[in-house]
């Protein structure tokens, strides 16, 4: 394994998009992310895979060796607007490293191995998030996933051709035999923990909504306090509801609101209309269903209160996800077999790996991340966790290569992790 021809790769791609700090900006269907493809395509088709682009942008090089379906590994190389070096580009350098290393050591596997990018995983720019995978594995049909609309204005499918990735393989693709994912771990557990890596054994539940609250636009210094239908106070109050309810809750549950937009966001303008979005996760799926109710209940409550309207909308629910135990076990004795310290752990944050569970053996191997800073461009993993963690990768799908599943094992992927 060429742990240097890794972390130059990543380099290269973190430098297409750069940032202050030293990450990068790929939002979904940029150019920075066709120019980041491109790179990719280009290590992957020096190498002799098969590149096939797919109806929704999902590329997957494959090293056509052996029989029947390939050991699929892989992720995501888009983005959030502030990202770090790590976040996805691992797990898409590390694959590509993975087959070059076989290759190189004339070690073939007995089935073909897979490589693959998933468009618009982040969710930043196109809801939801995970969509590429979500497509691949049927559940979202193609004609959707090109309607959707972008943050600032496009449809994907117009971005996917202006780009030059609205590719003709057709969309759901066939069941790769298995999928393993290397991911930096985005949190603090690993490091807290003292343990090098982890087992992934699931994904939580994921629910988003956009809240749009219409109220009345007035001048700031002449409308008295008791007139004011103010939605810029009810986003404030949102805020603060959440936060409680993840308080009270405790647990796994955490709540985000991360984005929000004032119209017209002029100083002495009582704002016409706020706009945020929610992001509520946990681990246990009556538990998120209890969070949600909880929202919709005080969203009617502080409607009424403040003589505002509020609608709500749909952007992304996936329940939580438990990854299939063969691989889970498998991902865990390589990484005792390598003499390393390992924890199992659901993931907080999503992945592809959790649609690819809907019809296929998954699970993921997680690095730590330093301080669990994620989605920042002070992300950071050791180095030598990076290129350990990829000959992690590579024990894994050799094995899984010579693993047969029995047919009747893949159970639907719903649970708690
Ligand atoms: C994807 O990175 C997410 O979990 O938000
Ligand atoms: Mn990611
Ligand atoms: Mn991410």
């Amino acid at each position: 394994m060429s742990g240097a021809r890794l972390l130059a790769r990543l380099d290269e791609l973190a430098r297409i998009g750069p940032i202050d700090g030293g990450g990068s900006c790929r939002l979904a269907l940029s150019d920075a992310d066709r120019d980041g493809r491109d790179l990719v395509v280009t290590w992957m088709r020096d190498l002799g895979l098969d590149v096939v682009v797919d109806a929704v942008g999902n590329v997957v090089g494959t090293w056509s060796v052996g029989r029947g379906q390939p050991v699929m590994t892989g992720s995501h190389i888009d983005t959030v607007r502030t990202g770090g070096r790590y976040d996805g580009n691992l797990g898409v350098l590390a694959g590509i490293e993975v087959i070059e290393t076989l290759m190189q050591a004339g070690l073939t596997p007995p089935r073909p191995l897979a490589v693959a990018f998933f468009t618009n995983e982040e969710g930043a720019r196109f809801q939801p998030d995970m969509l590429g995978s979500l497509v691949y594995v049927g559940g979202m049909s193609v004609e959707e996933a090109l309607d959707a609309p972008a943050i600032d204005g496009p449809r994907l499918g117009d971005e996917l051709e202006r780009i030059g990735y609205a590719g003709s393989h057709p969309c759901p693709s066939a069941a790769p035999h298995a999928f393993v994912e290397l991911h930096i771990e985005q949190g603090p557990r690993l490091e807290a923990d003292d343990k090098r890596f982890g087992t992934v054994t699931g994904v939580q539940g994921i629910s988003w909504q956009e809240v749009a609250i219409t109220g009345q636009s007035n001048h700031a210094g002449t409308t008295p306090m008791s007139l004011r239908h103010d939605p810029a106070l009810v986003a404030g109050r949102i805020v603060v509801f959440l936060r409680d309810l993840a308080t009270r809750y405790g647990g796994d549950q955490v709540c985000t609101v991360g984005k929000i937009d004032l119209v017209p966001n002029l100083v002495n303008v009582v704002p016409r209309s706020a706009t945020l979005t929610l992001d509520v996760r946990n681990t246990d799926e009556s538990t998120l269903r209890r969070a949600e109710t909880e929202i919709t209940d005080f969203l009617a409550q502080v409607a009424a209160d403040e003589g505002v309207t509020i609608s709500t909308r749909r952007l992304a629910r996936f329940e939580p996800v438990v990854f299939d135990n063969r691989v889970v076990d498998l991902i865990e004795t390589v990484i005792d077999e390598r003499g390393h310290s390992n924890m199992r752990l659901p993931s907080g944050a999503g992945h592809d790996a959790q649609m690819l569970a809907r019809v296929c053996p998954s699970a993921m191997i997680f690095t730590q991340s330093h301080l669990g800073i994620s989605h920042n461009p002070a992300e950071f993993t050791d180095p030598a966790d990076l290129v350990e963690g990829t000959d992690i990768l590579l024990d894994v799908m050799w094995k899984l290569a010579h693993t047969e599943f029995s047919a009747h094992a893949h159970e639907p992927a719903i649970g708690k992790p």
